[in-house]
């Protein structure tokens, strides 16, 4: 008979735990490295297109020209939306108030039924494939006509051949935008699409070893991406910036944070001991696009790396890829409000990544706790009536 006794206790967070063997990529914390299969995310945002990296992460391996040149019309054709979503999306943005990544996230839910899909447990390996490249082309519509629905415009559909990054801002803002718009926002989605076992990736593949459909899976990792502690600190950090509103004002400000007992949003991560390799590269895209709010933000993390220092010793704090993502993000014309459901586009492909390995070598993911409330059982107390 198996035992059935807890053998391991997990450290709180389950911080160092392997919980998965991966060939989708990895992070290291302390080199500050990150990489999707065995090339650099950093080196593949600077140099590859979306669609190649999408690519490299579904099938395993970058494509040739043809098979990039193929996979860039599947996306076409299969970005469309149907009409019943369409219809759906006015009330959605309403009930949430917005656009937000809950807006999103009850979107995709919809979106599972609407498509049909089904519990993969049921399908052959090829149409979980279909699946995961059918929610992966819907996520970024879904986001762009919530923006616009709830702002009282009509979601519009993407130009075929314009690319992927061209094609998010021009459903959210209805102009095609600028070149060096569309990359300085492809080289950000290309550097947000996987980071190894984070808490979305996880709930992904968590949801994925039940055996549930695609949408079930992706709407249960954008729950986890949408809290303050994983993708929603951008719009915060960004705010923060706001409330400083000027470099000689960055000290107090931050100080009184740390030393309240605040956290700065934007800085620190459970995996590095470095600076986030994606700040570094969102950095550069910012200085690249230049202004006065690229010139508060690098100002404003070189004090709050030092005040952090002091503040929080041997804690090793450091930029993580909110502060420069918000950033780019702002200066590209993204609204704050779509900053975590952009995030959300582009790590859909990790996830995705993620729920087709789980689903290749699955074993229902269902870990123990330890109970440490009163002795049980006890009686039920005299008092209590029904
Ligand atoms: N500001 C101030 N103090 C911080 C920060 C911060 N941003 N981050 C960590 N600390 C401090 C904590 O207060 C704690 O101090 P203590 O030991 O005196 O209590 C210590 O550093 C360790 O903090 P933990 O919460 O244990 O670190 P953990 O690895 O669990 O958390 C996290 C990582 C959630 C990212 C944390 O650094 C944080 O809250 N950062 C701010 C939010 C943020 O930017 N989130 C985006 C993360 S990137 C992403 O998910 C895509």
């Amino acid at each position: 008979m198996v035992s059935m006794t807890a053998t391991l206790d997990a450290p709180k967070g389950l911080e160092g735990v392997v919980a998965a063997e991966t060939t989708v990529g990895s992070v290291r914390g302390i080199e500050g490295f990150y990489h999707y299969r065995q090339y650099s995310a950093v080196e593949l945002a600077r140099t590859a297109s979306f669609e190649d990296v999408w690519f490299l992460l579904l099938y395993g391996y970058l494509p040739d020209r043809s098979e990039a040149a193929r996979f860039a019309t599947q996306v076409d054709e299969t970005s469309v939306m149907p009409d019943d979503l369409i219809s759906m999306l006015p009330a959605i943005a309403r009930c949430h108030g917005g656009c937000g990544l809950d807006a999103l996230r009850s979107a995709i839910s919809l979106a599972g039924g609407s498509l049909g899909l089904r519990p993969w447990l049921d399908l052959e390996p090829d149409e979980l494939r279909h699946d995961v490249l059918r929610v992966s082309c819907l996520v970024p519509l879904l986001a762009a006509g919530l923006r616009r629905c709830s702002v009282g415009e009509c979601p519009i559909a993407p130009v075929p051949g314009a690319g992927f990054a061209a094609n998010y801002l021009y459903m959210l803002t209805g102009t095609l935008p600028r070149p060096e718009h569309a990359r300085a926002v492809e080289k950000y989605l290309i550097s947000t699409m996987d980071h190894g076992l984070n808490a979305s990736t996880f709930t992904a593949r968590v949801v994925t070893s039940t055996g549930a459909d695609v949408a079930a899976a992706v709407t249960a990792a954008a729950g986890a991406l949408s809290g303050p502690l994983h993708g929603g600190a951008p719009s915060r950090a960004l705010d923060s910036l706001d409330a400083i509103g000027a470099v000689d004002r960055a000290e107090e400000w931050l100080r009184d944070t740390v030393s309240s007992g605040g956290r700065l949003m934007g800085f620190g991560h459970r995996i590095y001991r470095t600076e986030d390799p994606r700040a570094a590269l969102l950095r550069d895209v910012a200085e690249e696009l230049g202004g006065p709010l690229v010139e508060l933000a690098t100002e404003v993390e070189r004090i709050a790396v030092r005040v952090l220092a002091e503040l929080k010793p041997g804690r090793d704090l450091y930029t993580n890829v909110e502060l420069y993502a918000g950033v780019v993000m702002e200066l590209c014309g993204i609204p704050r409000e779509m900053f975590t459901p952009t995030f959300a586009v582009s790590r859909t492909i990790g996830w995705c990544a993620h729920i087709l390995e789980q689903a290749a070598d699955n074993r229902i993911i269902r870990p123990t706790s330890r109970y440490v409330g009163p002795d049980a059982p006890q009686p039920l107390p005299a008092t209590w009536a029904r």
